[in-house]
């Protein structure tokens, strides 16, 4: 993950894995647990390899490798397993305290500034355009379709990054989210009173 210009590199990881330990803290919840599905949870993502089982596997042959206990292994994997966003329309897993307390770490890291920077990043690597006031987001019931991307980046605002706040699982992350959301929210209005000459500076 060294030097991922996707948004997957192993800074994002340990922003996920200190947000995380944070949260599992504040929530009671297994810490040991938590920080290493936090540091495992992009580990192989199907984005790079293709493969939906790939991350789950790879986390599973490491963590037996280092000698963790099956229920260990077992919990940790299904949590890598089941914190990915597939679109907005499509169920989320079930997750226990310390699968929640991961993915809310990692869809804070999709929120506020560093979020904002993330989604231009990933958008760059795709080719997609900044925005198209033509293209309307869409709301995808189907995880294949999410994953073909966003027809523009400004979309995946609407499509992913604004429904987080609303998808919290527990009380610290959905309160820690509140902040985040309101930062780009702020930004979309920038974003589109400049995009329409409408510069909001007073001078
Ligand atoms: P995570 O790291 O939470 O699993 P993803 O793998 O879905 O998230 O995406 C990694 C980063 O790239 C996130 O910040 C996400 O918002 C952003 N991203 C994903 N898909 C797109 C897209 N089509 N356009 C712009 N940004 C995207
Ligand atoms: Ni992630």
């Amino acid at each position: 993950m060294a030097g991922d210009g996707t948004g997957h590199d192993w800074w994002h990881v340990d922003r996920v894995r200190k947000l995380a330990v944070r949260i599992a803290r504040a929530e009671g919840a297994d810490e040991l647990v938590v920080e290493l599905a936090a540091l495992l949870h992009d580990v192989a993502d199907y984005k790079l390899t293709g493969s939906e089982e790939a991350g789950p596997e790879a986390a599973h042959v490491w963590l037996t490798a280092g000698g963790a206990s099956p229920e260990l292994v077992e919990h940790v994997v299904t949590i890598v397993r089941g914190i990915s966003f597939k679109g907005a329309g499509v169920a989320e897993a079930d997750l226990t305290l310390e699968g929640r307390c991961t993915r809310d770490a990692d869809r804070l890291d999709a929120l506020g500034a560093v979020g904002i920077a993330r989604a231009f990043a990933y958008g760059g690597s795709r080719g997609q355009p900044l925005h198209d006031p033509g293209v309307p987001p869409r709301h995808h019931s189907d995880a294949a379709e999410y994953r073909q991307g966003a027809a523009t980046t400004l979309n995946h605002f609407h499509e992913k990054l604004l429904l987080l706040r609303d998808r919290m699982g527990t009380e610290t992350g959905r309160r820690l989210a509140q902040h985040r959301h309101e930062v780009v929210e702020r930004f979309l209005a920038e974003f589109h009173a400049e995009w329409d000459a409408d510069d909001r500076s007073s001078s």
